[in-house]
């Protein structure tokens, strides 16, 4: 059961407290406790407030409103605080991120709003009070994000999403693979199942998204797996957007234990919104010098996000190939231990013109087990929420990564 958010509200003219209160879904989710109808300095019924969160509602570019963030982030540590803004450009947007706001939401002019509107601000409010809870505080009925990551192309991020995931479903756990390799995703060719929805016709199909709706275009594995396909074309990808991706975790986080997401080998913009929201990530790295160095970079890249190194694990594809890398070799380059190894097999190659993943179809093979020993690893780790606090999409937005 969620717990519902109290809020409090301050604002300048540019915004009139019905246009908050409207953007507000209302009832008990979410409930506006005190509204205040200046910024900077803080007033007495501010100082005193006891709220989860703050919401400033202020034109944009706006000094009182800046300052009031800078205060209730050194005043009320772990209490998020949301702009609400008429208009916005980036550079408000990083502004507001630079002392303290967890998110910057572009009101619509009203007066009256969309369901849209409503549903994206509690979304928005909801992931900043998880972000901000700390792990024991988070809820452990939510489904775990793991991203599957790989800065280099062919090094086994899709056989591991897949086998990770697949091996999940047959453990018992609720779990859904989504394919984020935008425009050449091969997941559903490598199950063997028909991509006969896709992420993309999820995207363009109209009103508003729901979980019943999204159920719809999950594809259906033999093993209990869930699939959300990748777009058929590449002309699709643009479709999906990281909005739209961040509003379906929101909506798979609730029903299943396990998001397993499959990634291109890129940094793009969906992939930097799932890192920010997942749990955990899943560094895959292949036996060699090139792949070594570019999974180093990578890491490299997580620790500017922030990203906690503690909910990295690492899996070493291919690790039994004979190509003069020593295990220290090894560990030097990746300035860490490998969690996982998977050795190079054929049946693997195999499993793929199959579709049949080898935690189904060669199970008794050190493969099959070293993806049941990951997938073991990632059920013994505690349900935590969104690691980061959006770093990797401000770093993008300012051209840092
Ligand atoms: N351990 C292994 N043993 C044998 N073959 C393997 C192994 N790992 C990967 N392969 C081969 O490498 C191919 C590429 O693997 P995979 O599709 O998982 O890479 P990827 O990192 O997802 O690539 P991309 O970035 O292009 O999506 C597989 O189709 C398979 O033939
Ligand atoms: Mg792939």
């Amino acid at each position: 059961m969620r717990r519902g958010i109290t809020a409090v509200v301050a604002h300048d003219d540019a915004v009139t407290p019905g246009l908050i209160t409207e953007h507000v879904p209302g009832g008990a989710e979410i409930q506006v406790v005190e509204v205040v109808g200046t910024l900077f300095p803080p007033t007495d019924a501010l100082k005193r407030s006891d709220a989860d969160l703050l919401i400033v509602g202020c034109r944009e570019g706006s000094d009182e409103g800046l300052a009031l963030l800078d205060w209730w982030n050194s005043a009320r540590p772990g209490r998020p605080s949301v702009v609400f803004c008429p208009s916005s450009n980036n550079g408000f947007v990083e502004e507001a991120f630079s002392v303290g706001a967890d998110d910057l939401i572009v009101l619509e002019a009203g007066p009256d709003v969309s369901e849209y509107a409503r549903r994206h601000v509690e979304f928005s409010l909801r992931k900043a009070i998880a972000r901000n809870s700390t792990p024991s505080e988070q809820s452990t009925d939510v489904g775990k994000i793991v991203c599957v990551l790989g800065p280099k192309g062919g090094i086994g991020k899709t056989i591991t999403a897949c086998n990770l995931a697949v091996a999940l479903a047959q453990a018992g756990k609720q779990t859904v693979l989504v394919d984020l390799d935008l425009q050449f995703g091969d997941v559903a060719l490598s199950l063997g199942l028909t991509p006969e929805t896709t992420s993309f016709d999820l995207a363009v199909s109209g009103g508003s998204l729901d979980s019943e709706k999204l159920d719809a275009f999950l594809l259906q594995h033999g093993s209990g797996l869930r699939v959300l396909a990748a777009p058929a074309r590449p002309d699709q990808a643009a479709s999906v957007t990281p909005e739209f991706i961040a509003d379906v975790y929101a909506l798979l986080r609730d029903e299943y234990d396990f998001i397993i997401v499959d990634t291109p080998p890129a940094f793009t913009p969906e992939v930097i919104t799932t890192i920010d929201g997942s749990s955990y990530v899943c560094m895959v790295g292949m036996l060699d010098a090139l792949s070594l160095k570019n999974t180093r970079l990578g890491m490299e890249t997580l620790d500017l996000m922030g990203y906690d190194p503690d909910r990295v694990r690492v899996v070493l594809n291919r690790a039994n190939t004979s190509v003069g890398i020593t295990r220290n070799d090894v560990v030097s380059i990746l300035g860490r231990t490998p969690d996982v190894l998977v050795p190079s097999h054929r049946d693997i190659a195999r499993s793929v013109n199959e579709g049949a993943p080898v935690v189904i179809s060669q199970r008794r093979s050190e493969a099959a087990r070293s993806f049941e020993g990951l997938a073991g690893l990632f059920t013994q780790m505690p349900a935590v929420g969104a690691s980061t606090q959006r770093k990797g999409r401000v770093l993008m937005r300012r051209g840092k990564i």
